[in-house]
């Protein structure tokens, strides 16, 4: 059941006390992809919920770096585009940028102005959702060039950080620590 696959995934998941940085308990998506079983199962559960939840997608949006994991991934299992942001100077030709906060320091995302057409409904996925400055400066991105987001996907979710609080777009988490 999709019960027992989540339950398999979460024990695979490695956690690192201290890490990047004093004070902050790393929750490690590379323990899940190792396990091939935990790939199948993670991969199932992401793409059955953007199946029921957002049936009209149009481009899979991943944040640098983990969420180049998975937008490639639901792109193809779902027919749709996929498209990624990236941390700045990294991106060819013409693209919007924004500044943003996370757990443990800031940088900038970056965009490409050809990415997405204007009105294009997009989803977008990430493997961990922390103080949420990332997915809210990913989703001024994709308003930037015009895209529609329809919602943010994320293995995991940071609940004490309250980072969902942040973003004005429908979220949800496959697991909550
Ligand atoms: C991590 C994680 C999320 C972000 C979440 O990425 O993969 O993208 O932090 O934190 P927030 O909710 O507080 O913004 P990181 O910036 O460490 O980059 P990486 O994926 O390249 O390791
Ligand atoms: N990104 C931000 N905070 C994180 C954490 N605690 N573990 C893994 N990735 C993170």
């Amino acid at each position: 059941s999709a019960e027992d696959k989540l339950d398999y995934v979460k024990s695979k998941i490695g956690e690192y006390p201290n890490f990047p940085k004093e004070g902050i308990l790393f929750r490690d998506i590379f323990g899940a992809l190792t396990d091939p079983k935990a790939c199948v199962y993670l991969r199932d559960l992401l793409v059955q919920y953007i199946r029921q939840s957002q049936p009209e997608v149009e481009v899979i949006v991943g944040l640098d770096s983990r969420g180049f994991l998975f937008n490639l991934l639901l792109a193809t299992e779902l027919g749709v585009g996929c498209a990624p942001i990236r941390k700045k100077g990294k991106l060819a030709g013409e693209v919007v940028s924004v500044e943003y906060q996370l757990e443990y320091g800031s940088d900038t995302f970056e965009l490409q102005r050809t990415a997405i057409q204007p009105g294009q409904k997009v989803v977008i996925v990430d493997d961990l959702l922390a103080t949420g400055g990332s997915l809210l400066a990913a989703s001024e991105l994709v308003r930037k060039v015009g895209g529609v987001v329809l919602e943010s996907l994320v293995v995991m979710e940071l609940v004490g950080l309250d980072g969902r609080k942040k973003l004005d777009c429908k979220v949800h988490s496959l697991i909550k620590y």
